[in-house]
């Protein structure tokens, strides 16, 4: 047996964050700062986890492990847990790293690891022992979906070592949106995806892992008071270049979306009117980032950019932006660079998002680069809807 080799992308939402919380569309898309993962065979009985951006280093001995807290079939099998949490398996692994601290991404990422490992492998009579090793180019905690990157590995690679998917590309990276993967695998992967995203997060809403398994763009609306909402795959779209830039500037998503529902209760015309007017943005991106609109690449990139600019207007009318995201909106706004930025997510600090149009000369680029960093900031220049 070899090593699975299996990497994920992070995701940016592009229009609609905050205002999504409240049932207006949001579009989200992939971004290629990526988790990488190597399952690695052992002949010893162990099982292992190395995260060294997180100083993890961790090993449990496989019959160590508490296996008879796993449903079981009458016929003595074990069953793969349903994809809903079980509250006994998860605080015996707690008790079994000794923490409670799920809030802290080190333990947080053991757990989230041991429990798919135990539910994947309870099909099996004999669980395989292995090294995964997960490393990562996507900031953490900056709103970018490091942790959904994450979980789309370990499900991906759990779930190739116990051949319940196939990787077409023999010998090569996996990857969850490649040629020849079946729409039932990928739903598979995004539902073990998922069930390690509210391992590390309690109650996600799921965007964050469909992004990562599928790539590319997608639009999605939450149920909100009797309104039904969805995800929608927005397929046709052709990348394009994003400057991300971290703020380095700590943010509470909790504390941020608090301010813009009190602001809806304190002046309820102004923040209703802000929220229609997303509405409209994310809808005409739906159309454009799904290929329905059928408009030339120029006028994509054009839209695109016009687009930014407003739905970060109305982030700023919510009060969620920060003078680090005005300044980074400022910087590439002004001559000679003219581009749009908006922030991403939450706001509050975090990353700003930057589109770099096809034909931007690369001696602006780097002069951009140069000017965002002497200003403090991390720019990492990505692409846009890369494959999950
Ligand atoms: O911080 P992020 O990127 O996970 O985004 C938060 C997005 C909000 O719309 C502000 C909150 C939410 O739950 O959708």
């Amino acid at each position: 047996k070899s090593d699975i080799v299996v990497s994920a992308p992070g995701k940016v939402i592009l229009f609609g964050e905050h205002a999504v919380v409240h049932g207006v569309s949001a579009v989200a898309t992939s971004v290629d700062l990526r988790c990488f993962g190597v399952l690695s065979p052992r002949s010893d009985s162990k099982v292992a986890l190395e995260v060294p951006d997180l100083n993890v280093e961790a090993e449990w001995d496989i019959s160590a492990l508490p296996w008879n807290l796993l449903p079981v079939h009458i016929d003595g099998s074990r069953r793969v847990a349903d994809k809903e949490l079980d509250p006994p398996l998860l605080a015996a692994i707690e008790s079994l790293i000794t923490s409670n601290d799920v809030a802290n991404p080190a333990i947080g990422s053991q757990l989230a690891f041991l429990y798919l490992y135990m539910v994947i492998s309870a099909k099996e009579s004999n669980a395989p022992s292995g090294t995964f090793t997960a490393s990562s180019n996507l900031p953490i905690g900056a709103g970018l979906g490091s942790s959904a990157a994450y979980s789309t590995c370990i499900a991906s690679a759990l779930l190739l070592a116990h051949n319940h998917i196939d990787n077409p590309a023999l010998g090569e990276s996996f990857s969850s949106s490649g040629p020849g993967i079946s729409p039932g695998d990928t739903d598979l992967i995004d539902g073990w995806a998922f069930l390690s995203e509210k391992v590390l997060h309690g109650n996600p809403s799921g965007i964050d892992n469909a992004v990562s398994v599928r790539g590319g763009a997608v639009s999605f609306t939450r149920s909100v008071g009797g309104r039904k909402g969805g995800l929608e795959t927005l397929n046709g779209f052709s990348s394009v270049r994003l400057l991300l830039t971290d703020t380095h500037v700590p943010r509470d998503t909790k504390s941020l979306v608090a301010g813009v529902a009190a602001k809806r209760l304190a002046e309820p015309a102004l923040v209703d009117s802000t929220f229609d007017s997303i509405q409209s943005i994310s809808d005409e991106a739906r159309g454009l980032l799904g290929g329905q609109s059928h408009v030339g690449r120029d006028r994509l990139v054009h839209r695109l950019s016009a687009m930014i600019t407003e739905n970060h207007q109305h982030l700023v009318t919510l009060g969620v932006s920060h003078p680090s995201l005005e300044m980074i909106v400022s910087a590439t706004s002004a001559e000679p660079f003219n581009l749009s930025t908006k922030l991403t997510g939450a706001g509050g600090g975090g990353c700003a998002v930057t589109l770099i149009p096809d034909d931007f000369p690369d001696t602006e680029l780097d002069s951009l680069l140069s000017t965002l960093r002497n200003m403090g900031f991390t720019p990492h220049l990505t692409s846009l809807g890369v494959p999950g």
